[in-house]
């Protein structure tokens, strides 16, 4: 998969794109980033990439001409599954779209940020608008951030072993059962028995049954949109 991102602020994305499992996906070639900053393509003089809405509303909105010249040169290089513009007046990301993203070829995400982007950049290239959730960020990078790495960690071959992404909470709108590891008993607090008792049946049983337990106690919106 290509991930080509689109951002007024470049280097927010090292921390993401060399550390952990996004860094690993990359070494292995499983993945290729590409982080491009919009003020590269500007054709004003001073390098401006924004600027004051008509109308006269506060806050300042990233203007058309970079966006569109890097957007379309990047297209006559490729096909692109999605353009993503990261909003929060877009569709929330869940686990669901994370599945559909991860099977893509080639995606552009682009950043938001001040007020917005130029509605004709929205209308003419985005195909998907996505949000993280509702709250405002500063801008769309870490939004962007949160989508790659949600997305890169499905692509078979970068978790080594794929149970560990099936078995995430939200893969079947079900929260994980609680997990445990060694000691089995830490200043006398105990892991549940079932765990110990090698009886895998028992064992997928019980997790069954905390998935469902802990979903219906924290989450049951979760429940109702299955
Ligand atoms: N940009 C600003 N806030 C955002 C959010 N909640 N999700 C995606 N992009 C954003």
């Amino acid at each position: 998969m290509r991930i080509d991102i689109l951002t007024i602020f470049p280097d927010l994305f090292n921390g993401v794109i060399q550390n952990s499992i996004v860094k690993r996906a990359i070494d292995k070639q499983i993945v290729e980033i590409f982080v491009h900053n919009i003020r590269d393509y500007t054709k004003n003089k001073h390098l401006k990439v924004d600027d004051s809405p008509f109308g006269g509303t506060a806050g300042m909105v990233l203007q058309i001409q970079p966006i569109a010249d890097l957007i379309e040169k990047l297209k006559t290089e490729r096909t692109y599954n999605h353009i993503i513009y990261t909003t929060p007046d877009g569709k929330t990301l869940n686990q669901a779209k994370a599945n559909m993203l991860s099977l893509s070829e080639n995606l552009i995400i682009l950043c938001g940020h001040y007020k917005g982007i130029d509605q004709r950049i929205r209308d003419h290239y985005i195909t998907m608008e996505i949000s993280i959730g509702d709250y405002v960020l500063t801008g769309g990078e870490l939004a962007a951030a949160v989508i790659t790495d949600s997305v890169v960690r499905l692509i078979p071959g970068v978790i080594s072993d794929i149970e560990s992404a099936l078995s995430d909470s939200f893969q079947d709108n079900l929260l994980a059962p609680p997990i445990y590891t060694r000691p089995a008993e830490y200043n006398g607090w105990k892991v549940p028995d079932v765990l110990l008792s090698g009886n895998h049946k028992e064992i997928e049983k019980w997790e069954m049954e905390q998935s469902l337990e802990k979903t219906k106690k924290l989450r049951p919106d979760l429940l109702n949109d299955k």
